[in-house]
């Protein structure tokens, strides 16, 4: 938390602090900040608003039980059976069941969904999915059609000051509430840091995958907020969770593009360089299986040296037009998916932990809120369905608008928006040897399979890293590492994404989920040391 001897400055103009600070500017933070319209928000986000954000690039859509003989009843019950044990029945029962005003609400933004030929909503099938049930964009450009339509939304909506390129290193916390942020900016690199109030602040910052060397995710996405809010004192949940998406495709770039589980859905197969159709002994359901199923199977053949391969061309005849994102990255990259196989390779994708809230998105602190990827609802369990994620944004960053505005008075004032800093320069940060380290240290220990010979020295090296931090904001980031190691070392059992060679069964006893504070975690890592 912070210290109150820095020099801290204010942006100007700031005329009153009833505002809701959004640190956040994808999705999650977005909507939120739409939903609370008319009331007056802040929103900070470290680059132009919908950039380096991970729901842009989302490639699926968004999952909701809209299609002919879907029900929500279905919808809730393939989250559970994917969840692994730990989904909390009516957390996603909610989500489920609020789908579908929320898509209507992305249409009234101007989503452009797709739409099939009577003009009803196109759906297509993923992975897990016992229906057709994904909301999507021109095949594979969800993600960024959303964001294309919030960000102009944002910008004509007079309610919401947006200040980006702030990059908010800590939390204020005074007697227990959290009152505001301490930000920096020029997307970080700013000598002075900026204390900026409001009478509540929503965390929407995000997921972790770039805490691997092998991610799907922006750079951006290293945990940050989530360190930031257990350094503060909330609550996490389900941190040992990490989603690795099977097929990254595999051709060295940092981070890697992705091929979505939707080509799975149209058919494509997965083969080894000796042709085998390695998911058939695997799974009854093939490619079709439990995400961390399908990884897990990929990883097996890429360490044993045989390769994985995703092949399109029987199943997607025409794929620069029904999977143009794909398209792209494989032109890019010199492959041509119509008549060679895609090389692929589990990446880290998604976090299924982070700050827990309750149904309003209320964390365990007064006045701080959070949605989108940087929570843990509940609503994932131990392994999230395919196109859940930005579901679970939309619904819960809904709801804390709705809880907000009963309890907020007046509306913004004329002329709020014009405070607003815009910047158009997107700066990627590039990773301090210290990062390098721990993205390594991650990617060994505690990646698709894990176990305690592995994890515990590696526990030790990111104590060393959080002892000799060389900034606030690897502060948060090593932060999150570290509840991430505890959390695994300490759940001695496999489910989900979290699967441990040396515990290589689930125990019912570990059917549950795993809440804890920063100060419970620190108490358990001498014996987790020991073990
Ligand atoms: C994908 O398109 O395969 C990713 C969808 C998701 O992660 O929900």
């Amino acid at each position: 938390m912070v210290s109150t001897a820095i020099a801290i400055h204010q942006p100007q103009p700031v005329k009153r602090s009833d505002e809701v600070v959004i640190i956040g500017g994808g999705l999650a933070g977005l909507f939120c900040a739409l939903k609370l319209a008319p009331k007056a928000v802040t929103v900070l986000a470290a680059a132009p608003i919908g950039r380096g954000a991970s729901s842009a690039w989302a490639q699926a859509g968004i999952a909701a039980a809209v299609g002919p003989g879907d029900t929500i009843e279905s919808h809730v019950n393939d989250t559970i059976i994917a969840g692994d044990g730990i989904v909390d029945e009516a957390i996603i029962r909610m989500m489920a069941s609020e789908a579908s005003d929320r898509i209507h609400d992305l249409l009234g933004y101007g989503v452009p969904f797709d739409r099939d030929l009577e003009g009803h909503l196109a759906v297509s099938r993923e992975a897990a999915h016992s229906q057709s049930r994904i909301v999507r964009v021109k095949g594979d450009m969800a993600g960024r059609a959303i964001m294309e339509a919030l960000v102009i939304s944002v910008r004509k909506t007079p309610s919401i000051r947006v200040l980006e390129g702030y990059v908010v290193e800590d939390l204020i916390v005074e007697d227990g509430r959290v009152t505001g942020v301490i930000a920096r900016d020029k997307a970080g690199a700013g000598e002075e840091l900026h204390r900026i109030t409001g009478s509540n602040v929503v965390m929407a910052t995000g997921g972790v995958g770039h805490l691997y060397e092998v991610t799907t995710n922006p750079t951006e996405a290293r945990g940050g907020g989530i360190g930031m809010a257990a350094r503060a004192g909330a609550r996490m949940a389900d941190m040992e969770f990490v989603q690795f998406h099977p097929t990254a495709i595999d051709v060295g770039k940092d981070p890697a593009p992705l091929a979505t589980e939707a080509l799975r859905g149209h058919g494509a197969t997965l083969h080894n360089r000796a042709g085998e159709r390695f998911m058939l002994a695997l799974h009854k359901d093939a490619e079709l299986a439990p995400r961390d199923v399908v990884a897990r199977g990929i990883f097996a053949e890429v360490k044993a040296g045989r390769g994985a391969f995703l092949d399109c061309r029987a199943a997607v005849p025409d794929f620069a037009s029904e999977f143009p994102t794909v398209f792209g990255y494989c032109q890019e990259a010199g492959i041509d998916p119509a008549r060679e196989m895609i090389p692929v390779v589990p990446a880290a994708h998604y976090f299924m932990g982070g700050i827990w809230t309750d149904a309003d998105g209320r964390s365990s602190l007064p006045g701080f809120w959070a949605c989108g990827e940087c929570t843990s609802t509940g609503a994932h369990g131990a392994n999230r369905l395919a196109s859940n994620s930005l579901l679970e944004a939309v619904v819960f960053s809904a709801r804390i608008a709705e809880a907000l505005k009963a309890e907020i008075e007046p509306d913004a004032p004329q002329g709020w928006q014009d405070g607003s800093v815009t910047s158009t320069e997107y700066l990627v940060e590039k990773d301090h040897p210290n990062m390098a380290l721990l993205r390594q240290v991650m990617s060994a220990n505690f990646g698709v399979l894990r176990d305690g010979d592995g994890m515990r020295p590696a526990l030790g090296t990111i104590l060393r890293l959080a002892r000799d931090s060389h900034s606030m904001r690897f502060d948060n980031v090593v932060t999150t590492a570290k509840l991430i190691a505890v959390c695994a070392l300490n759940r001695t059992e496999s489910r989900g994404g979290h699967f441990r060679t040396d515990f290589p069964a689930e125990d019912a006893a570990w059917k549950r989920r795993t809440l804890l504070t920063l100060e419970q975690a620190h108490a358990i890592i001498p014996d987790l040391m020991e073990f």
